[in-house]
């Protein structure tokens, strides 16, 4: 983000920065609501929408298209759209007491209140979850849905339905009530919950709310229902039937007569004064609450008056959210330390003279990739200013130049990986530096190995993670290559596997089955399993067609560089092969380690070529989409067959499809296919034309 103050911008300089920042915000909103996965924290993400929004107050223009407009977040497509019969709105942020006062003034202006009329707020943790909405009829839950961008969110109703607190009946409720309120997972349950996924291998979450979102958003009710949510309610939508003339006494009816989740940290503030007694109070009890709270909402108390505020663009007149000031401290960062992630991604850790943080002790931040290094010219023996804001993993939000000692240095990022040696590349337009030491990198190479016996690549029966993992830790299993030596290395071995806890003679017998009967495997299969960057199933199948068997790619690609640059140049010109696939296959390639795994490989396998394409099939060069349940093969049957016929297999049904199969239970891939008019058919129909 820039620093030049917004009255030195000219319009196109204005332009330019607001491109830009509108961008970023829009990723940022993206990466958050859509994939629950942010990059930055919240107080990085709030400087970025204040500094576009200056820049808007200075040039209204630049309004039209700023994402400052909406809401973010759109509906994702797994689930079914709901529209809102009242938007679901976001709430304008301010920082300071003398914002808050700003804020009762306006509302003052705007009911034209005389002086001595007191303005009464009813304030409320800002609890950091998901909203959602709760539509009863009846007095039965019948409808829950996600904010969505406002208009649209998710319906999320059979996920909801699992959430304990969350009455599925309501006693007394009028005939039509939509409640709103948050969705959130307490910090405790959050770090047993982190624990459970990295127990069982799974991707552990960044903090409580992504946690919540991601628990939220399962297609898989079961996996909601086994995730401790929890939900607090903060208002309402469409109700039949009156309401109570203020905000506190309808809380409290919707609380305490109809059982629906209240917060008991909620307080009528009848002046200023007490307005900053609750958000004092609440400041100081934000870390002894057990889940995160990242402000104060106030509410204007009276109904009518709200009524009469109504909202501008996307937020109400007659509420506001206090912000909590960042927690921040600073200390010495004594090093850098590049992490290696399981799949390769280098990542530095800042390690610090542990320092309290909002009652934290602080040991570690983030420092996000090599670019957030050099923008802020992070170095190692810097004084910096440590942060938590809402998120968990604390961040370095500035160093303190003055306090550099003499003779620092720019921080260099490694090229090479700190664990296997390997080179290190960064692809264009990406953040990550990766290590490309793949097999052979020890932070990476027991899930590479997973990945190599997975279901499309060598698919090994009774070869799953678990096994992998003890098998690489025995110290039975370095590289892949090993695999196919490990009924040698067990009948040497003074401890034979079927001696071992969790694995018995039969089982043993089994696996080395298994092992032997994979020996012989099509080339593309082998490509896709050793789990190049870019290099999936359809680029693995090119690759493999390219070259027609394993021996042309050993003689062109193995050992010699310059025979090698030539073949990746023919390559390029493969259709359907980008530069970016090339590009990562050479890569791959060029690293001495990964010669030695494949060349490895080839002395253990039998390596098929592959099998001619039936270019005179019926369904040659046509785009095919399986969807529902099929019944009579598997999909990946069903796809290897298709494309064993030169028909391309798509996931998703567009103008391009020519023909959708469906099975049972097939949803809106068909609906979609009716609608674009494109021909439908039964796997049976399906299986008569390929004349199977
Ligand atoms: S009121 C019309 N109250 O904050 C006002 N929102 O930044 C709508 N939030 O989308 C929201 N705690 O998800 C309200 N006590 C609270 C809240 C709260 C958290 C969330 C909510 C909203 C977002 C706006």
């Amino acid at each position: 983000m820039s620093d030049i103050p917004i009255e030195d911008l000219d319009l196109a300089a204005a332009t330019a920065e607001h491109e830009t920042l509108a961008a970023a915000v829009r990723e940022h909103e993206r990466r958050y609501y859509e994939e629950d996965a942010p990059v930055v924290s919240d107080a990085e993400f709030d400087a970025l929408v204040a500094r576009l929004e200056a820049i808007e107050a200075r040039f209204p223009n630049l309004k039209a298209e700023s994402p400052t407009q909406a809401v973010g977040g759109k509906a994702s497509s797994k689930f079914e759209k709901v529209a809102h019969a009242r938007p679901m709105l976001s709430l304008e942020k301010v920082f300071t007491e003398d914002d808050v006062r700003a804020f009762v003034t306006s509302v003052r202006r705007f009911l034209n209140l005389p002086e001595e009329e007191a303005v009464a707020l009813y304030a409320e943790p800002k609890i950091d979850g998901l909203s959602l909405a709760l539509r009863y009829e009846g007095g039965d839950l019948v409808q829950a849905a996600t904010r969505g961008d406002g208009r649209v969110g998710e319906n999320v109703t059979a996920n909801v339905r699992t959430i304990a607190c969350i009455p599925r009946r309501l006693t007394g409720a009028p005939d039509l009530l939509e409640v709103r309120g948050e969705v959130y997972m307490g910090r405790a349950d959050f770090l047993a919950l982190n624990e459970r996924q990295a127990a069982a291998g799974e991707k552990s979450f960044a903090n409580p709310r992504n946690a919540a979102a991601g628990s939220l958003r399962q297609l898989d009710p079961a996996i909601t229902a086994a995730r401790p949510l929890r939900f607090f309610l903060h208002g309402w939508g469409e109700v039949s039937g009156p309401l109570p003339p203020t905000q506190e006494a309808t809380m409290r009816w919707l609380g305490e007569d109809l059982g629906l989740p209240l917060n008991p940290l909620a307080a009528l503030a009848p002046d200023l004064d007490a307005v900053m007694r609750v958000f004092g109070a609440l400041e100081a009890q934000r870390a002894l609450i057990d889940y995160d709270i990242d402000g104060v909402v106030y509410k204007v108390d009276r109904l009518d008056w709200q009524a009469r505020l109504g909202m501008v663009s996307r937020a109400p007149r007659w509420a506001v959210a206090h912000k909590f000031p960042a927690e921040q401290a600073q200390t010495l960062l004594e090093g850098i330390d590049i992490q290696v992630g399981r799949t390769g991604a280098l990542t530095p850790v800042a390690r610090l003279v542990p320092v309290t943080v909002g009652g934290v002790v602080v040991s570690n931040a983030t420092l996000h990739n090599e670019d957030e290094i050099a923008r802020k010219d992070i170095r190692v023996g810097d004084t910096v200013v440590v942060q938590r804001a809402g998120d968990v993993i604390p961040q370095i939000v500035r160093v303190i130049t003055e306090a550099r000692p003499a003779g620092s240095q720019p921080f260099v990022f490694p090229d090479h990986c700190p664990i296997c040696g390997a080179t290190a590349t960064r692809e264009e337009g990406e953040v990550v530096r990766r290590c490309t030491g793949g097999l052979t990198c020890e932070a990476q190479v027991v899930e590479r190995l997973r990945h190599f016996v997975s279901r499309q690549a060598f698919d090994i029966e009774g070869l799953g993670e678990k096994q992998v993992k003890a098998l690489w830790d025995w110290g039975l299993i370095k590289g892949p290559g090993d695999i196919f030596r490990l009924a040698k290395t067990d009948a040497e071995s003074l401890t034979p596997l079927r001696n071992r806890d969790g694995w018995g003679s039969q089982s043993v017998r089994n696996l080395f089955a298994a092992i032997e009967e994979k020996r012989r495997i099509p080339l593309s299969r082998l490509l896709f399993a050793l789990g190049i960057r870019h290099v999936g199933q359809r680029n693995a199948d090119l690759i493999a067609r390219h070259f027609g068997s394993i021996e042309a790619l050993a003689e062109t690609c193995l050992g010699d560089e310059e025979k090698r640059a030539q073949a990746l140049a023919e390559l390029q010109d493969v259709d359907g092969l980008g530069p970016i696939v090339v590009e990562a296959f050479g890569q791959f390639l060029a690293e001495p380690h990964n010669e030695t795994v494949l060349r490895d490989l080839i002395a253990e396998l039998d390596i098929l070529p592959p099998e001619a394409r039936a270019a005179d099939s019926p369904v040659s060069g046509k785009t095919v989409v399986f969807t529902g349940t099929l019944e009579r093969m598997t999909r990946d049957e069903a796809k290897a067959g298709a494309e064993r016929l030169g028909a391309k297999v798509s996931g998703s049904v567009s103008k391009k499809t020519d023909i959708v199969v469906a099975g049972p239970g097939a949803g809106s891939k068909l609906a979609k296919a009716a609608e674009l008019g494109v021909r439908v058919m039964t796997e049976e129909e399906w299986l008569a034309l390929i004349g199977a």
